[in-house]
């Protein structure tokens, strides 16, 4: 008796003139980034052309990392300590990692020429859509520090459905109002751009103590050879429009978001103000103790650690990825917390939240980290 058997017929579209097969696009998209480790590509976009550092293989259904610096870096001297931190490999290496820089920060950037129009935050968070195009990535998960926290939350609120998650370090969602525009052209007076980006950057506290950190990233910003385009970044920062967020309304933040500041850092103020505006149970707050102005630098341990709940929340790094390290720092704290309060500052997350549970991935958590 002859047997039925079961045929799976699949629809196949005719394609317009032009249109490449979409298992063909994915095949070039994954070769093409398979051979770009640290590769560098531009695209034109209707604001000028971007540049941006590909890293990692594609995996099926996951997002991209993308990543936006401050003013006075790039995405190397502003991302690489973190990105190239240890425990950091065992979460990137599952994550494309797509490092946008701002137009003229690009290692080599020539110097734009006197009168050129820089984007605005608002035009370079319009740039973003084009860098995904380009690379096939439909949602990412960003990372940004200062002004770039600023250009992915705005992207965030054009584009909600395709960002999955945001890690802001040091975002000030508000405009410069006429107090701080006073401040600024006072300390215009008498301080240089350099030094300006520099207090933007760090606390007074770094400043004056003067760390290894500090003096390397003073040389950086100081003797940046395109530190007129660093001007013109500057320049858009300062004349930012306010991101406008308000808790319950349309314009606020849908995806979970982590924000991070360093206590006594110069954008503490700004930070605790932006987490009133977020809805609380897709926010998390991290508080770092004795991270200066750049926690990315500075703690990059701490925030690897931070980031990897986070993502676990979102529910893509299993616990069972997690290292031993992780896990050992985790039930130490459990103990530590009750039994030996100087010990548990000394080594990880404590929190100060109303839920008063340990760090679980889930937003919504005020965390304080201490060393
Ligand atoms: C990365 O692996 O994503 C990376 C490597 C070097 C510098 C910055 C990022």
């Amino acid at each position: 008796m002859a047997e039925l058997q079961e045929v799976q017929i699949t629809e196949e579209k005719p394609l317009l003139p032009g249109q490449v097969p979409k298992a063909a696009k994915e095949a070039e998209l994954a070769a093409r980034i398979l051979l770009d480790q640290g590769q560098t590509h531009s695209v034109e976009t209707p604001y000028g052309s971007v540049t941006f550092t590909v890293y990692g293989t594609p995996k099926p259904k996951r997002p991209a990392i993308l990543t936006y610096h401050d003013v006075g870096l790039n995405y190397k001297t502003c991302f690489q300590p973190l990105f190239q931190f240890g425990d950091m490999q065992e979460i990137i290496q599952n994550f494309v990692r797509v490092h946008v820089d701002a137009p003229g920060m690009e290692e080599g950037a020539p110097v734009f020429p006197l009168g050129y129009q820089y984007p605005s935050l608002d035009q370079l968070a319009d740039m973003i859509p084009c860098i995904l195009q380009y690379l096939n990535f439909s949602t990412i998960i960003g990372i940004g520090v200062g002004a770039g926290a600023y250009v992915l939350s705005r992207y965030a609120l054009n584009h909600p459905d395709t960002v999955e998650g945001l890690v802001l370090i040091n975002i000030d969602p508000n405009a410069k109002g006429w107090m701080d525009w006073a401040a600024h052209k006072l300390t215009g007076l008498t301080s240089s751009i350099p030094e300006m980006i520099l207090g933007h950057l760090f606390s007074q506290e770094d400043l004056s103590g003067n760390s290894e950190l500090v003096q390397k990233y003073r040389n950086i910003v100081t003797h940046a050879p395109n530190l007129e385009n660093i001007e013109l970044y500057w320049n858009s920062y300062n004349n930012r429009r306010d991101l406008n967020f308000e808790r319950g309304s349309d314009i606020t933040l849908k995806c979970p978001v982590m924000l991070v500041v360093g206590d006594q850092a110069p954008h503490e103020d700004a930070v605790v103000e932006c987490n009133s505006k977020l809805d609380p149970t897709q926010t998390s707050f991290l508080k770092m103790a004795d991270s200066g102005g750049q926690p990315q630098l500075t703690q990059p341990g701490k925030l690897t650690e931070a980031f990897k709940y986070f993502l676990q929340g979102m529910g893509y790094m299993a616990s069972s990825c997690m290292t031993r390290l992780s896990r050992s720092r985790t039930a130490s704290l459990t103990s530590a917390a009750s039994t030996d309060g100087n010990r548990s500052r000394s080594r990880t997350l404590s929190q100060s939240s109303e839920s008063g549970t340990l760090p679980s991935g889930l937003p919504g958590h005020t965390m304080e980290v201490s060393c």
